[in-house]
């Protein structure tokens, strides 16, 4: 294992009802508080006014900030920022999915920064200062709610570009998995897969001796594809909800690398090219990318694909190469995502190889792709091209 510090400051309140923590969380009464949310779900299933209800309880002013992109895009963090700093809002509170948290945590970290925020989200701008912020989860996927990760989409640019910095943890996260029985099929799919894609990102490291990471990495991707096979079919069920919103969080926040180097991240920056170009769900580009990312890689170096194979997939190594296991491993995760209605190929969502130069360029918005294979230019075309 490699040296770590597991240092994570959110509190996290997690089970149904849990929104009557919200009160004693604000820290008071009579504060300003900001609501950011997305294109309108939180009205339909009676979250926002599960919040507002407490919100009033603690006498406080409430303003709103709605309408948040799924990829939440850089002119909707401004305008909240702007709005931050006219009505001098005291706490911000993200209500719906990931997209809602990212925006929040980029416009916690622009009130203060006093130059374009595009610069901090860029990575160029080192920002010392941020308004604090509480979520209220309703889509277990990205691990938001729990991580200091954050992603925003220069639509003018196209740009997508995940930051982070120690300063955007939330302070508080309410996780009540009835809030999430509305999420549709499709975004619960997207969600199940992003999920496991966390986990699987976080397997494909080079670290030795993490027997217990690898362990809790297969555990959760074990769960999460019981579940989700059963959730997909019965998408009001408290205990599936509950486990793959558990799950959700787990899958990114730290819990799966410590010790070790962190995973690849390969396939998350491709896929962040292929949304930044085309804007489609984060969840269904991975479903698209990862199993080429893996098969494109398996072929350089099997081992760990070998090792998900037999562990996961409990396919049998007996009398197979290492890269034969490793292939039927990849092929029985497809063959998941595909039964529970994820897409698997770019052509689904009408791309073809047309932008094929732009995406592999967007691509490399960090200096390297991955680390269990560190892909130049080339690798991440043969990658796009496997996934057309
Ligand atoms: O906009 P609303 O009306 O809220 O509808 C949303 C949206 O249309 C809907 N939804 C959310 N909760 C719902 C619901 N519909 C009905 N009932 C509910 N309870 O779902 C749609 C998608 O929401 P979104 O927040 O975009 O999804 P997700 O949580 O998957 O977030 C995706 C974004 O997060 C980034 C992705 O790149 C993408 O931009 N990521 C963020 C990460 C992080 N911060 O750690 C890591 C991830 O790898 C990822 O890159
Ligand atoms: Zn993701």
């Amino acid at each position: 294992m490699i040296s770590f510090l597991q240092h994570n400051p959110t509190k996290l309140w997690f089970g149904e009802g849990q929104i009557r923590q919200l009160k004693s969380e604000l820290g008071g009464t009579g504060k300003n508080v900001l609501i950011v949310y997305g294109g309108g779900s939180i009205k339909k299933n009676g979250v926002y006014d599960a919040v507002l209800n407490e919100l009033h309880k603690a006498d406080a002013h409430v303003f709103e900030l709605s309408g948040v992109e799924p990829n939440p895009r850089l002119t909707t963090v401004k305008a909240g920022i702007e709005l931050c700093r006219k009505e001098e809002i005291d706490l911000l509170l993200a209500v719906g999915g990931g997209s809602v948290i990212d925006c929040v945590k980029a416009i916690s970290i622009g009130v203060y920064y006093e130059g374009d925020v595009w610069d901090v989200i860029s990575r160029k701008g080192a920002p010392d200062r941020a308004l604090p912020f509480g979520t209220v989860l309703t889509l277990a996927a990205t691990g938001s709610e729990m991580n200091n990760i954050s992603v925003i989409t220069d639509w003018e640019k196209n740009e997508k570009r995940g930051w982070g910095s120690p300063l955007v943890f939330p302070q508080f996260s309410i996780l009540d998995p009835t809030f999430t029985f509305s999420v549709p099929r499709d975004q619960t799919v997207y969600g199940i897969v992003d999920i496991m894609s966390h986990a699987l990102e976080q397997y494909f490291h080079r670290t030795e001796n993490t027997p217990m990471i690898d362990r809790f990495i297969e555990s959760l991707l074990i769960t999460v594809m019981e579940a989700g096979t059963e959730l997909v079919q019965d998408l009001h069920n408290f205990k599936l909800r509950e486990t793959v919103m558990y799950a959700g969080t787990t899958a990114f926040n730290e819990t799966l690398s410590n010790g070790t180097d962190g995973g690849d991240w390969g396939s998350h920056q491709i896929e962040h090219a292929v949304s930044a170009v085309y804007d489609i769900p984060h969840g269904g580009g991975l479903a698209i990318l990862f199993p080429n990312w893996m098969s494109y890689c398996s072929e350089i170096d099997p081992s760990r694909m070998k090792k998900l194979a037999v562990n996961v997939f409990k396919i049998s190594p007996e009398g197979k190469s290492e890269l034969e296991t490793a292939k039927e491993g990849i092929a029985a995760l497809r063959s998941f995502w595909n039964s529970i209605g994820a897409p698997s190929r770019l052509a689904d969502y009408g791309i073809d190889d047309s932008k094929l130069d732009q995406l592999v360029e967007k691509s490399f918005m960090k200096d390297e792709v991955g680390t269990y294979k560190v892909l130049n230019k080339q690798d991440v075309r043969e990658i796009l091209l496997r996934s057309m």
